[in-house]
């Protein structure tokens, strides 16, 4: 039987998929998170103790990081730094969780023959023109635009050398915007759902033209552990469900839902060096390992999404003030 070392186990896909480890193997998870403003020990409740254990702490301490390797056979990597507009403000973490912790995971790694999957995103692509055919692969060239986006590229180049140079056992996805339960109030989609519910108007920068290629967090999981299972060593495969959806589409669809009118939202700034489209092939995957979106239809997942916001205010107010406030100072 594998134990999973779960880094970002805490944060919204981590605890996602923790939970589907549970579902669909008999492995035990150890999550090793450090609990920053994005992780909630809320986000793992009522999972079974027998099988899943919550070590506090930071992938940049190097002794902690070494003992918790050395006794877990597979590492799954998703802890991070994980949003832009943050990045714009104070990159500094960034440097540090997405760049340093990644090192310190890489080097225990090697020094005990663990096998690694290193999560990553779309964003190292850059982004494209909205009418470009092409989509992401796996062959796209590096462009990132952001903080986050270039320590997040980084960081995947950090695993291809320790791959390649030391023969590290790893994987890397790259996957596109991931929505469902349990995403912090910061991110598009949650912080609109949650000012609805608030009777504050959804907040749209620019002029809402970007495009996220959306996927639900459970086809991500599933992906991920497809990966571990069946992909191939030293390997990049892009995740994606062909969910192509520009920013007013996505709040006209919340605010129906909602029962609110569909244009009941406010323009706001634009964030610095927004990139415009993301847009993913997932051949590969699809192909190589047989692995395919169950949520196919946004408005079902949206609708799905609504929901949980709607009934588990307790895990996201405790949140909503201060971040809010965040975005009040910085005119968004
Ligand atoms: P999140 O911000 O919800 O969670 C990040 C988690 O990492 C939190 O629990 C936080 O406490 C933990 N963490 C942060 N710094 C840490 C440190 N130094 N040591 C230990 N734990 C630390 O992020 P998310 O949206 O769940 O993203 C998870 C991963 O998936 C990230 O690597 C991100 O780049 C990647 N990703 C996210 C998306 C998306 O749409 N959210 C898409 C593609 C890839
Ligand atoms: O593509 C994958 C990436 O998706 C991940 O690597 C990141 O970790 C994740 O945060 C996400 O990045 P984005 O910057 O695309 O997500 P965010 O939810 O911040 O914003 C989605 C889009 O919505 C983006 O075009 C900005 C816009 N937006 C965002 C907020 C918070 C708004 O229009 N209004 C808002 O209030």
């Amino acid at each position: 039987m594998t134990t999973y070392l779960v880094t970002g186990g805490a944060g919204f896909i981590g605890s996602n998929f923790v939970r589907h480890v549970l579902e669909h193997t008999d492995a035990e998870v150890t999550v090793l998170d450090l609990l920053t403003y994005a992780g909630s020990r809320a986000s793992l409740e009522g999972l079974p103790p027998d099988r899943v254990t919550l070590v506090e702490g930071d992938i940049c301490d190097p002794a902690l990081v070494e003992a918790l390797v050395a006794r877990h056979p597979v590492v799954v990597h998703f802890a991070a730094e994980s949003h832009n507009d943050n990045s714009l403000h104070d990159p500094s973490p960034f440097l540090q969780t997405n760049l340093i912790g990644t090192y310190t995971l890489l080097e225990a790694v090697r020094r005990h023959g663990a096998r690694y999957h290193h999560i990553s995103t779309d964003e190292v692509y850059g982004d494209l023109e909205l009418d470009d055919p092409q989509r992401f692969t796996e062959t796209t060239p590096y462009n990132p635009s952001s903080p986050y986006s270039s320590t997040k590229a980084g960081s995947d180049l950090l695993v291809r050398a320790w791959v390649r140079s030391f023969g590290v056992l790893a994987t890397i996805s790259n996957c596109s915007n991931n929505y469902g339960p349990f995403q912090h109030v910061e991110k598009f989609i949650p912080r609109q759902i949650t000012n609805v519910v608030d009777g504050v108007r959804p907040k749209l920068y620019g002029a809402g033209r970007n495009v996220r290629d959306w996927i639900h967090a459970d086809d991500h999981s599933a992906a991920v552990l497809r990966i571990l299972e069946r992909g191939r060593i030293g390997e990049t495969y892009l995740v994606g469900a062909d969910g192509e959806k520009n920013n007013q589409e996505v709040i006209e669809a919340i605010l129906t839902l909602m029962g609110r009118p569909a244009d009941a939202y406010d323009h706001v700034s634009d964030r610095a060096g927004h990139d415009l489209r993301y847009a993913i092939d997932s051949t590969k995957l699809r192909t190589e390992l047989g692995w395919a979106p169950r949520y196919r239809d946004f408005a079902a997942g949206l609708e799905q999404t609504v929901a949980w916001y709607r009934d588990n205010e307790a895990w996201w107010r405790p949140q909503k003030a201060a971040t809010e406030a965040r975005y009040a100072a910085a005119g968004q």
